[in-house]
Formats: structure tokens, sequence, C-alpha cells
């Protein structure tokens, strides 16, 4: 049993979890793009924890890149106004792109990402998530083809997701303690 970190109440998903549901996306992801020209890209900084490990179990050929953007607003991610901050380095046009992300919330950042990309005309364009926010009344306007896990309320920090930057590093998927970001 791993010692949690002090900030954090309970353990959402464990090491071992997180690495029995990335080998099953690893697998799904296998299956469905054999032959195909598969780009995973990943957006950050959030995903790329989830991206090292779900590259590592998929066994086909791939790409990969990375996004990086930014919500406006007065902090709140729910303008839905995204920005790009930094843009692929690669042209997706005619291949087969998986988008990786590591939480989907509202859905605002894969909505604006999905819509962007396609534009660009690839070939098929899917999302992997690792988590998904499945809240009653509260369900992301998109639901992606590959789901590592649904999750409750409450503000998750560890494997790549962070508060104010920090925690992103803990090996685990935890819930932070309400105490530290109220
Ligand atoms: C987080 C998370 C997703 C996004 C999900 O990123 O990594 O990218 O929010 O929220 P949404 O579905 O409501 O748009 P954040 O903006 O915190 O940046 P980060 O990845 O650098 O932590
Ligand atoms: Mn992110
Ligand atoms: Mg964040």
């Amino acid at each position: 049993m791993e010692s949690l970190h002090p900030d954090v109440d309970r353990l959402l998903l464990s090491q071992e979890e997180i690495a029995d549901i990335v080998k099953r996306m690893g697998a799904e992801i296998t299956r469905d793009y054999q032959g195909k020209d598969l780009v995973l890209i990943a957006v950050l900084r959030g995903a790329v924890v989830f991206m090292g490990d779900l590259m590592r179990a998929v066994e086909c050929p791939l790409a990969i890149d990375f996004m990086a953007v930014s919500s406006y607003g007065d902090g709140a991610k729910s303008s839905g106004i995204v920005r790009i901050v930094k843009d692929l380095d690669i042209d997706i046009k005619g291949r087969d792109v998986l988008i990786v992300e590591d939480i989907l919330d509202s859905g605002l950042t894969l909505r604006y990402l999905m819509k962007n990309l396609s534009s660009r005309h690839p070939a098929s364009l899917e999302v992997a998530a690792f988590l998904l926010r499945d809240i009653e009344g509260k369900q992301a306007a998109i639901e992606p083809k590959y789901i590592g896990a649904r999750c409750p309320e409450g503000f998750l920090v560890g494997y790549g997701l962070d508060f104010a930057e920090r925690y992103r590093n803990l090996p685990y998927v935890g819930v932070l303690k309400p105490e530290v970001y109220s």
C-alpha cells in the first residue's frame, strides 16, 4: 500500500489500477489502428504522463506530437475560448489522429481541439481520455472513443493532473483535501 501525500484525502486510482487501465486502452487502440497512420497528440501539460505510458502500450507504428492550449478569462475554464499556445509540428492531413487527454471535465478544451484539428482534414479523429468526469446532469459534450475510468466530483491530482502546477508527479490519482484549495 503506497503512502499518500499529506494533501491527498483519498486514493482514486492506485499505480496498479492505472497500469491495468492503460494496458487495456493500449490493446483497444492496437486492435483498431492496424494498418493505419496513427498520430497520438497529447495536450500539454496534464496529458504527458498518460501519453508516456499509453504510447508504450500501443503495439502498432505511430507518431507523436504535442499541443499546448490555454483558456482565456479570469482563470475559470468555463469561458469556452481556447487559444493555441503551441501548435503541432507535423501535418496531420490524411492521417489517423488520436487526441490523448488526462481528463475530460467540462469538455470545452476538447471541443475546441476537435473542431480545430478536424479543419486540418485528418483521415480520422478520435479521443483517448484517461479520466472522464461523470456527474449526474453535468456530462461533457464529447464521449471519447477510449475512456480509462469515470470519475466523481472532487479535485483530482496526480498522474499528470495538477492543482496550481503541483502534484503532477504523484504516481497515483488522488482526491485533494478541500482545505488545500479552498
Ligand atoms: C486540464 C486537463 C484538461 C482540461 C479538462 O488542463 O488537463 O486538459 O483541464 O478540462 P475541460 O474539459 O473542462 O476543458 P488545464 O487547463 O488545467 O492545463 P494543464 O493540462 O496544463 O494542467
Ligand atoms: Mn490539460
Ligand atoms: Mg491543470
